[in-house]
């Protein structure tokens, strides 16, 4: 949904002025680039220079119209960048956990160009109409890999032991902070712990002490996830979430008639709980998030203030909605991730949904544009 600059076009407005109207409260973006080297995707959108300030305020804007509230999610890929001409930076010289590419490690000017780069984009997003600002601070990408010590191999100011390592996200906090008007919010998107089976991993309980510190240093929010990951699927954007027998054959899934159940729903709700512990600061809740009263038990138990929902979404932009009234009681979506699949080389839609789309993806398959 962006130019080959990173300049989001109209589409980028009119799905999230969809779900708006969908009933969902509060949207936050798919992660922006704040300089050109930390994009993710060549059909990423950006926040990077000046020129995505206009399209990104039309799509403000819609939102606001329609009643709805969006933040904008600041991102830098760092390492885990999938863009062979960019020049990505990293912590350390370390192939990255996911695709095993390794990059050259930032010099200290590097470090503080790249959180001039947040401090600005930040001051973009206030100035597009954004209501607050979601830094992405999880997934693999470059702040999870300054906090994990299997990729932040340094020994300087940014890194060396647990309190440096996290020095790298509270400056990112203050940056945006400091380019933001004083009554914006700041949320992050944490991992919570690495999934990998390095030795080295972070753990929950390491990563609980720097939570803190970042939480102090300023956020008005917590969404919880997983830091680096060894693949998506096993990570962050697990499958076949709640999909018993009788969902999987009315949605054509004849390979998962052999599994009576589904995999596990909200599966970040131990981390949430874990975090709870520690904050009263509002926790956003994401991961196999698809029943109602799943979704309403959490909230009622107070672990989680906010639901957050990905996937469910692209399949039906009204279910927000119809979760609210009653109207259905599970999302549709069965977390097939096919749209996870042509992430960067498509634009973003379900594939199951109209059915002829499924008959697209097998030709497409077939003729090599993806290997699952
Ligand atoms: C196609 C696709 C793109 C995604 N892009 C982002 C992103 O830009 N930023 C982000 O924080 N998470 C991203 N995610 C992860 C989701 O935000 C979410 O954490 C994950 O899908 C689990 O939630 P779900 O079960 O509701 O889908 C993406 C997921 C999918 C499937
Ligand atoms: S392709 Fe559709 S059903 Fe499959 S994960 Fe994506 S949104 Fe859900």
């Amino acid at each position: 949904m962006a130019s080959p600059a990173g300049v989001v076009d109209a589409r980028f407005a009119a799905l999230h002025a969809a779900l708006a109207r969908g009933g969902v409260g509060l949207q936050i973006t798919g992660h922006m680039f704040v300089e050109g080297r930390g994009r993710y995707d060549p059909v990423q959108g950006g926040i990077h220079s000046d020129e995505t300030v206009g399209p990104l305020q039309q799509a403000t804007e819609a939102v606001h119209r329609a009643g709805g509230r969006i933040f904008c999610q600041l991102g830098h890929s760092g390492s885990q960048s999938v863009i062979p001409d960019e020049q990505p930076l990293s912590p350390s010289d370390v192939a990255n956990v996911m695709h095993g590419r390794s990059v050259k490690a930032a010099t200290v000017g590097e470090i503080e160009r790249t959180l001039a780069c947040y401090h600005d984009a930040a001051g973009r997003a206030a100035r597009a109409g954004f209501d607050g600002i979601h830094i992405h601070g999880a997934n693999g990408y470059l702040i999870s890999q300054f906090r994990s010590p299997v990729t932040n191999m340094r020994d300087d100011e940014w890194g060396g032991d647990a309190v440096r390592r996290e020095r790298f996200p509270i400056e990112v906090i203050r940056a945006v902070r400091a380019a933001i008007p004083s009554n914006m919010p700041i949320t992050m998107k944490v991992g919570l712990r690495d999934i990998t089976d390095h030795p080295q991993a972070l753990t929950r309980e390491q990563s609980i002490a720097g939570i803190r510190r970042l939480i102090t240093t300023g956020l008005d929010g917590v969404e919880v996830s997983s830091n680096l990951m060894s693949d998506y699927v096993s990570g962050s954007i697990r499958s076949y979430v709640a999909v018993n027998r009788k969902r999987a054959y009315a949605d054509l899934l004849y390979h998962r008639l052999l599994y009576s159940h589904g995999n596990e729903e909200a599966y970040f709700l131990a981390d949430a709980r874990e975090l709870r512990a520690h904050t009263d600061l509002p926790i956003i809740l994401v991961g196999g998030m698809r029943r109602a009263d799943t979704m309403a038990g959490i909230v009622e138990s107070g672990v989680a203030d906010f639901i957050s929902m990905a996937r469910p979404f692209i399949r039906q932009p009204d279910l927000a909605r119809r979760l609210l009234s009653g109207q259905q009681a599970i999302a549709d979506c069965v977390s097939c991730n096919i749209c996870l699949n042509y992430d960067g080389k498509d634009w973003l839609r379900c594939w199951r949904t109209p059915r002829a789309r499924l008959l697209e993806h097998a030709f497409r398959r077939v003729a090599g544009v993806f290997k699952q």
